[in-house]
């Protein structure tokens, strides 16, 4: 038995059958490149999904755990520490939001905005709680989360679903946008403005500015999910800039941590003002060790020029890609470090992938057959250029 035939038996005898993972196990990673458990190295244009904004074993990454775990990891939300305000203060950096609660993971940090936005008309003793989203969304997997999803595989099987949330409007699309907020029931629109999971799909500069316009004028909340755009993975540090729009509250994760487990709800002081001891809360959350590691992080990404790399690797990449041209790349979108190459329908975009394993590279599909490009923001242009050589092999071959 070799020792992936090993970990893979294991796993199968112990751990819940939710995820179909790909027949590999890594058991190291240094700076993009990771090592799986025969030794084999590959290039990593996956980045844990879009989290390891830093790579494996950054230097920045290492000390700010070593050296806050020594310090002090956790002692609880009854008390207040110096990391938990320290990072609220340099996330909010730059925007017109003023307040951060922090969770532990994505879906966590958009129940937390869910909750928000609810409690902020119920104080205002006002009727709105519905909580619009996008078609083919993605916002996480708990039961709120999941419905407001808006792909209906991952929430099916979970009725009855919490009210309020599942109703969904068609992306980019202003009209039908304008119809579902005509609402006085409708508390906020929450929308990633390039969906992640949903294959890498902008939003159009028109669809957020009039998103932003029709919430103000309705006196609804406008809450944009920063989960896997955000923390610097655009070429900004939160992709709604990109935009020149403020919402009322945003959304992150993934990113901000670079591998550590931490997420935020941002929010401007008025919609903030709502919660109250008591309201809201978690034992992990905002940990000193979170909360320092994330500020570690989130300080290399925005002034160790991890915003400038994104942009242009980003680009580089894009260019790349297209110049492969092979007619099955029907597009190739995104902004930065976060593309999408949606593959003909000919063509499943997961044999590309495992032959892309097979030639040392991890990528992953999302949405309708889009190959993923999430790598850690300190890719070379070196690693592009033999990524992309590789897959132009790779399609040669199919
Ligand atoms: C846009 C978006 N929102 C929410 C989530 C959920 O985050 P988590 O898996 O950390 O709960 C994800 C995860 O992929 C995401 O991409």
């Amino acid at each position: 038995m070799t020792e992936f035939e090993r970990i893979k038996k294991q796993d199968n005898e112990y751990f819940m059958n939710v995820y179909a993972p790909y027949d590999i196990a890594f058991v190291s990673g240094d700076g993009c490149t990771l090592t799986d458990s025969e030794g084999k190295k590959y290039v990593d244009f996956l980045g844990g999904i879009a989290v390891n904004a830093l790579g494996y074993n950054h230097p920045v990454f290492v000390n700010a755990i070593t050296e806050q775990s020594k310090k002090l990891s956790l002692i609880s939300n009854y008390f207040y520490s110096e990391q938990r305000g320290l990072l609220a203060k340099e996330l909010i950096k730059g925007t017109k939001l003023k307040k951060a609660f922090f969770g532990n993971s994505g879906a966590e940090a958009n129940e937390c905005a869910i909750k928000l936005a609810r409690k902020y008309f119920f104080v205002k003793g006002q009727q709105k709680f519905k909580i619009i989203t996008a078609a083919d969304s993605f916002h996480g997997r708990t039961l709120a989360t999941v419905t407001a999803t808006g792909q209906p595989k991952y929430n099916l099987a979970y009725v009855p679903l919490p009210a309020g949330l599942g109703d969904y409007v068609p992306y980019n699309d202003i009209k039908a946008l304008e119809t579902a907020l005509n609402d006085p029931t409708v508390a906020a629109f929450m929308i990633e403005v390039i969906q992640g999971e949903g294959g890498i799909c902008p939003a159009t500069q028109e669809y957020v500015t009039a998103a932003r316009k029709i919430t103000h004028k309705n006196g609804q909340l406008l809450i944009i999910d920063e989960i896997q755009t955000g923390g610097g993975r655009t070429g900004k540090f939160w992709a709604f800039e990109h935009f020149g729009v403020d919402p009322d509250i945003i959304t992150a994760a993934k990113a901000i941590g670079g591998g550590f487990p931490i997420s935020a709800c941002l929010a401007t002081d008025e919609v903030a003002a709502a919660f109250v001891p008591g309201d809201h809360g978690t034992t992990f959350g905002a940990a000193p060790l979170a909360c320092g590691v994330s500020l570690a992080v989130v300080k290399e990404i925005r002034y160790g020029g991890l915003l400038e790399n994104a942009e242009k690797r980003g680009a580089y990449l894009a260019e790349k890609l297209t110049s492969i041209g092979d007619p099955r790349i029907k597009t190739v979108r995104g902004k930065g470090l976060l593309l999408g190459a949606e593959i003909d329908a000919s063509l499943p975009a997961k044999q590309i992938v495992l032959k892309m394993f097979e030639e040392g590279y991890v990528l992953n599909v999302c949405g309708h057959n889009v190959l993923r490009f999430v790598p850690p923001l300190i890719i070379s242009e070196k690693q592009i250029d033999s990524m992309t050589a590789a897959l132009k092999r790779v399609l040669k071959t199919l």
